[in-house]
């Protein structure tokens, strides 16, 4: 039998250390950009055992199908998601842990049909804990891209969240800033929100490292419709990510 993930091409991982820094918004953000800009397959797993976004980003309520005992994804838009809040009532996995969660992150990843894929992307929950070193001791991963703010408390865990990539021999591809800026309605003026480019003083630091920033936009959220200057941030970031991902 062959490997369940055999024909996915990349496992790439959107963590950050610190929980609400947008990692799933911009998860949800690239995986489309992937689709759209680069006619690539793209799948979205939401790792989020305990507090699952995925259904209420994508305005998705219903269950999977089961086919030939395989979870078949979710599929809006080209982009093919799962997710635990798909699966179970979410409540019932507020207190799962351990080999519960290990088991529900198997599941995912194995127990779903994700077929031909050029990338699956991994929406990680937030912190340095068990389910990233579980998904990596059952996928090798392409790489990893870590979301931060600029302050302080979430670049502390920003870089946390690199120390546990490369912890686990997996390749750094960068950083990137959300919710950097706003853009005026009116004047279209960018203000700053962040507090004096901390990401990206981080990314030179720690080599190339710096993906692309994010500004505030309400667009992202469901139902929204980003911005022009926010399209073409997620177009940039993805231009650089192109190049680290393997072909064959
Ligand atoms: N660039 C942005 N502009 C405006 N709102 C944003 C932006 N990025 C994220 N948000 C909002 O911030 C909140 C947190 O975002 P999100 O759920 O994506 O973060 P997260 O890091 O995945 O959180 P968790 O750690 O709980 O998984 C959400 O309400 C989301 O809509
Ligand atoms: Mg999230």
């Amino acid at each position: 039998m062959h490997h369940p993930l055999s024909l996915v091409k990349n496992v790439i991982s959107v963590s950050s250390g610190k929980g609400g820094v947008g990692k799933s918004t911009i998860a949800f953000h690239l995986a489309h950009t992937l689709i759209d800009d680069h006619s690539l397959r793209v799948g979205l797993l939401d790792a989020d055992i305990h507090g699952p976004s995925l259904p209420t980003l994508m305005g998705l309520m219903e269950k999977p199908q089961i086919v030939e005992n395989k979870i078949v994804p979710l599929l809006k838009d080209g982009l093919k998601a799962m997710s635990m809040g798909f699966l179970v009532d979410p409540q019932s996995a507020l207190i799962w842990r351990g080999l519960m969660v290990q088991k529900a992150i198997k599941q995912l990843l194995f127990d779903v049909e994700w077929g031909n894929l050029d990338v699956l992307v991994i929406d990680m929950p937030p912190g340095t804990g068990d389910i990233p070193l579980t998904i990596n001791q059952l996928v090798p991963l392409s790489g990893g891209i870590v979301v931060s703010t600029s302050d302080p408390l979430s670049l502390v865990d920003g870089v946390k969240g690199v120390a546990m990539l490369k912890k686990m021999g997996i390749p750094f591809w960068g950083f990137i800033e959300n919710m950097a800026h706003l853009v005026c309605p009116q004047c279209e003026t960018h203000i700053s929100l962040s507090h004096d480019s901390l990401v990206e003083k981080e990314a030179v630091r720690v080599g190339d490292a710096f993906l692309g920033s994010i500004p505030f936009d309400q667009g992202l959220r469901f139902g929204g419709a980003m911005m022009a200057s926010s399209k073409d941030a997620f177009k940039d970031i993805v231009r650089k990510v192109i190049p680290l991902l393997k072909q064959g």
